[in-house]
């Protein structure tokens, strides 16, 4: 099968006022003209025409006006790895890590997106449509040998987003290694084997799951650096934590393999007391393994998908929510918890 490498065909275009939200700091006009060279009105042009900036433009802002964020190959440094994990469906695991990956590659930083649920859900809301199209998979690259270079598709122009493409394929994961020894290691390996590549080509892996306990979700907290499990904040969600902590404990304990967890309180409502209760009630169990910023309920996510329009994640859809800055601040705390370069200049 001939993969389409690249696909580029939506710009993510930010204003000055989203790069300053962005990044946490003013980008003088002065120093946008002489780094874009672009001819922008100074009082912010709201009566001129429109300035945007691409992704490709912060990294080069911040890489000749930051010292800590020099994009210099260094193979080294290996991007960690961040699964987006929870034992139920429905969480907002693919909103967060849609959202998560495209902010943080809106900052500047490099990322590799890998969609290893069967529904293809985040592949979709990038407009990846791997139902009709012929396109190389997550199964091709654990499983198949297909190298990382033909898989990956860019969903965005002038943007350091790389998609692995996710279908129902994967599905089929767990009975292709049923028999094999040590299988449960072999995505852990696959990560070790590439790490060289990824070391030279991105800043963090985001890989997003379903909530099957499966072989594969197994493999893949195997080899999390960090998993990152979004807890909506109803009861049942809050109670569908010990799954994955007894998940965690079995990798422990068979594998000697300490896996750290943080937890996104997600759908917070001022009207709904149970919301604030919740999210309490996570904190004071879990304490600071939660991110200090929690996602309001916003209508605005179930309209990343409109019928007759391409996708967007919220943070593209919906940029001036409330909700769309609460992930930029969880995004931020990420960032820093994984010293991404840089990462201490976010504010
Ligand atoms: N903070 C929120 N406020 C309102 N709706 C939300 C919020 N977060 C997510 N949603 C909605 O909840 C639904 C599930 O979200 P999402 O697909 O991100 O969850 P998921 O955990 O990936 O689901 P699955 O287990 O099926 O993969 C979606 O319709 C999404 O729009
Ligand atoms: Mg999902």
């Amino acid at each position: 099968m001939e993969a389409s490498p690249l696909r580029c065909t939506t710009p993510i275009e930010l204003r000055p006022a989203q790069l300053s939200r962005l990044l946490g700091y003013e980008l003088p006009y002065h120093r946008r003209k002489e780094l874009f060279g672009m001819d922008e009105p100074e009082d912010g042009g709201s009566r001129s025409r429109k300035q945007y900036y691409s992704p490709a433009q912060v990294a080069m802002y911040r890489e000749t006006h930051e010292p800590g964020f020099s994009l210099a190959d260094n193979p080294q440094s290996v991007p960690p790895v961040v699964v987006t994990r929870m034992t139920k469906g429905g969480t907002g695991k693919t909103s967060f890590t849609a959202n998560g990956s495209t902010i943080l590659a809106s900052m500047g930083y490099r990322v590799l997106v890998i969609d290893a649920d069967s529904q293809g859900s985040i592949s979709e809301l990038f407009n990846v449509d791997t139902e009709n199209e012929s396109l190389l998979t997550a199964m091709d690259l654990f499983l198949n040998g297909e190298p990382l270079e033909k898989v990956v598709i860019q969903p965005f122009a002038d943007t350091s987003l790389d998609l692995v493409p996710g279908d129902q394929f994967i599905a089929r994961y767990d009975s292709t290694v049923m028999s094999e020894r040590g299988r449960e290691k072999l995505i852990q390996k696959w990560f070790q084997e590439n790490q060289r590549q990824l070391a030279a080509k991105y800043d963090i892996v985001m890989v997003d799951t379903n909530p099957a306990s499966t072989i594969l979700n197994y493999s893949l907290m195997m080899a999390a650096d960090l998993i990152i499990t979004p807890v909506f904040l109803d009861g049942i969600s809050l109670k569908a934590i010990k799954c994955i902590i007894n998940e965690l404990e079995e990798i422990k304990t068979e594998y000697g393999v300490s896996v750290p967890l943080h937890f996104v309180s997600n759908g917070l409502h001022n009207g709904w007391p149970h919301t604030k209760m919740n999210d309490e009630q996570l904190r004071l169990r879990f304490k600071d393994q939660v991110f200090n910023k929690k996602i309001p309920h916003y209508v605005g996510f179930s309209k990343q998908h409109l019928p007759g329009e391409a996708a967007l994640p919220l943070f593209l859809r919906d940029t001036a929510s409330s909700a769309a800055w609460s992930l930029v601040e969880v995004a931020k705390e990420l960032a820093k918890l994984l010293h991404l370069r840089g990462s201490s200049n976010l504010l």
